[in-house]
């Protein structure tokens, strides 16, 4: 996510606000900028790349007498990482500048209509709209500009704005893109993204709630209503957090940060795609008309580790929903097989860094082959991104933690879409239908929310009993066996436990011979069409013994009367219980692997990106 650091006072500006931008690196950037106000004039400085490269830029400037100024590191969403692109962003005249973390989603509409009436735009960003909004409103008064033009927005914004006319105020606004306020006796103001960049300078932080506008002095601040202007008394916390803790919000590890981002991740990643009222999807980014999209005869997803596991659940979903035949492939594999691939098959490379080199491979062969390619990715201007014929991004932020978390279920959001979009275009999904799904997955970040506490509670005491376990075996069936495959990955590769993931119909087929009470056997046992056939399976590893922990809905009598250990879970759609069961085993990877003192973020001998073959 970007990050955003703003200060007004006495002191230096420069040297605060980069030791600030260096506190929010963590959260991942491609291109940074700082902004100061000096005599009555703006100067900006912004550079692609690591937060060194702008220093390199300042070091004339490093000292310079001024107290006020914006600073921010860019996440790429809307225009690839650049330059041009990176905040601040200026209007017109030059002598207001905003720096923005979020997404404005209907920025086409804005942008459109302020070039109509002859504004000039510099870059590819939906963030610039916000500085020639607020121009066009200016008055005199740079809190009302910033009130009117906010109020035309749709979508999320952490905003920081400056302007020459009012040269010792800096303006903030919030909604559902966290600011902070850092203050301090004494007089001095900070704004940032999150707690770390204010922890050098003070740990008083005010925390600005959604819609809110807060006025930034040297010597005071102030809280308003954003519609209202009305004046709001906020409480000011003392932070106890040191800085490396900070960088995690309070989090152990970023894993386990990422893992409850996760109700916001998915929210993130269907805004602006799904109407709420009737289902409806539109991915405009896909690339394709819906001709094009008619004429398809085949998909064929490809895509390594974790973001493999998600093509095997949208097979599922894909077959079931769109009615076409869709083959996945491990990007290893595809790359050198004989592939029969053509211009009536749509092939999707799914990738969180968009650089997995063997899913590159995979996504040029099927270019050359004149298939038509759109990825599935969460890094804008990833190497995938930038040579696929369409991309359907996830809005998962930076994952910092090797193994993938939110940007799976993100993963899962994104192609949840794409079937209810592609059933929809090629009416194999009845308007009814496709309102009960999207129904479904609108109420997954709420449901997430709220449970995530209790089972982060519930898996610690799980993983109590199983963390020195030496091997474990995850069931899945249907569309959740995927998820058994996705629960044993993510046990191995931070607790270095060896786990197998196998369809739960095959237990008998052979794994049955490993059942002892060594080796702890997790199943997957929502109540959908396959129900019956698990309870099966697990019945028949109890008749030998085995000791079993089933995950299945609230109120299932069977998980207590089968299981020596349970979780339990909301009812939910059972097409979209691979998105909710995933979290629990989640939870329960994350808890062995602390136990165990494994290396939670940088587990031994992998790479967040794996971009060698
Ligand atoms: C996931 O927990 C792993 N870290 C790994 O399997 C990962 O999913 C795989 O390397 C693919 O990465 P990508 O999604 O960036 O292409």
């Amino acid at each position: 996510m970007c990050g955003i650091v703003g200060y007004v006072g006495k002191r230096r500006v420069v040297p605060i606000i980069l030791e600030g931008l260096k506190r929010l690196e963590y959260r991942g950037y491609d291109s940074a900028g700082l902004v100061y106000l000096q005599d009555g004039k703006l100067h900006k400085y912004r550079s692609e790349g690591k937060l060194a490269n702008l220093e390199e830029k300042m070091e004339a400037v490093a000292d310079i007498n001024s107290g006020i100024g914006l600073g921010h590191t860019r996440w790429a969403t809307h225009g690839a990482p650049s330059e041009r692109n990176a905040h601040p962003h200026t209007d017109c005249t030059g002598e207001l500048v905003v720096v923005h973390n979020g997404i404005i989603e209907n920025y086409h509409l804005l942008r459109d209509g302020l070039q109509a009436r002859g504004h000039i735009f510099k870059s590819e960003t939906d963030t610039e709209v916000l500085a020639h909004l607020i121009e066009e409103h200016l008055d005199g008064d740079l809190v009302s500009a910033v009130r009117k033009a906010v109020a035309l927005v749709e979508g999320s914004f952490g905003l920081g704005v400056m302007w020459t006319g009012e040269p010792d105020t800096l303006v903030a606004a919030r909604n559902q893109s966290p600011l902070v306020l850092g203050v301090k006796e004494g007089g001095g103001c900070l704004m940032a993204s999150d707690i770390p960049a204010l922890l050098p300078y003070t740990n008083q932080v005010v925390f600005l709630d959604d819609q809110e506008l807060a006025v930034l002095g040297r010597k005071s601040w102030r809280v308003e209503e954003l519609a209202t202007g009305k004046p709001v008394s906020k409480e000011i916390h003392s932070i106890d957090w040191n800085a490396a803790m900070a960088e995690k919000a309070g989090y152990k590890h970023f894993m386990l940060k990422e893992i409850y981002e996760q109700p916001q991740a998915i929210l993130n990643t269907y805004r602006g795609r799904i109407d709420p009222e009737t289902g409806g999807v539109d991915l405009p980014e896909i690339g394709l008309n819906e001709e094009q999209l008619r004429g398809i005869e085949r998909i064929a997803l490809v895509a390594c580790g974790t973001s493999w596991h998600a093509a095997l659940v949208a097979k599922y979903w894909l077959e079931k929903w769109v009615g076409i035949p869709v083959e996945v492939d491990i990007a290893s594999e595809f790359r050198y097989r004989r592939l029969l691939l053509n211009d009536k098959v749509l092939v999707i490379p799914i990738s969180q860094s968009g650089e997995t080199a063997d899913t590159l491979a995979g996504l040029r062969r099927a270019k050359a082959m004149g298939a038509t390619v759109v990825t599935i990715c969460n890094v804008v201007g990833s190497t995938m991104t930038r040579e696929a014929d369409g991309v359907i991004y996830t809005h998962a932020g930076p994952e910092i933690g090797v193994a993938s978390t939110k940007a799976f279920t993100c993963q899962l959001t994104a192609l949840f879409l794409l079937t209810l979009y592609l059933g929809r275009v090629r009416q194999t999904l009845a308007a009814a239908d496709c309102h009960e799904l999207a129904q479904g997955l609108l109420s997954l970040p709420a449901m997430l929310e709220k449970e995530l506490p209790r089972l982060q509670k519930e898996t610690a005491v799980i993983a109590e009993e199983f963390a020195k376990s030496r091997d474990f075996l995850y069931l899945g069936r249907g569309v959740n066996f995927p998820i058994a495959l996705e629960g044993a990955l993510k046990l191995k590769e931070i607790s270095y436990i060896h786990a197998e993931g196998y369809a739960a119909g095959e237990l008998k087929h052979g794994p049955i011979a490993l059942v002892d009470r060594e080796m702890p056997i997790l199943a997957l046992v929502p109540k959908d069409g396959v129900y019956e056939k698990v309870i099966s399976n697990v019945e028949e590893v109890k008749a030998r013994r085995g000791r079993l922990i089933l995950v299945g809905n609230e109120g299932d009598s069977n998980l207590a009367r089968i299981g020596d250990s349970w979780l339990s879970l909301p009812d939910i759609h059972e097409d979209l219980a691979p998105i909710l069961y995933t979290v629990p085993l989640q939870l329960l990877s994350y808890e062995i692997a602390s136990l165990r003192g494994c290396d939670v973020d940088q587990p031994r001998n992998l790479a967040k990106s794996v971009t060698v073959e």
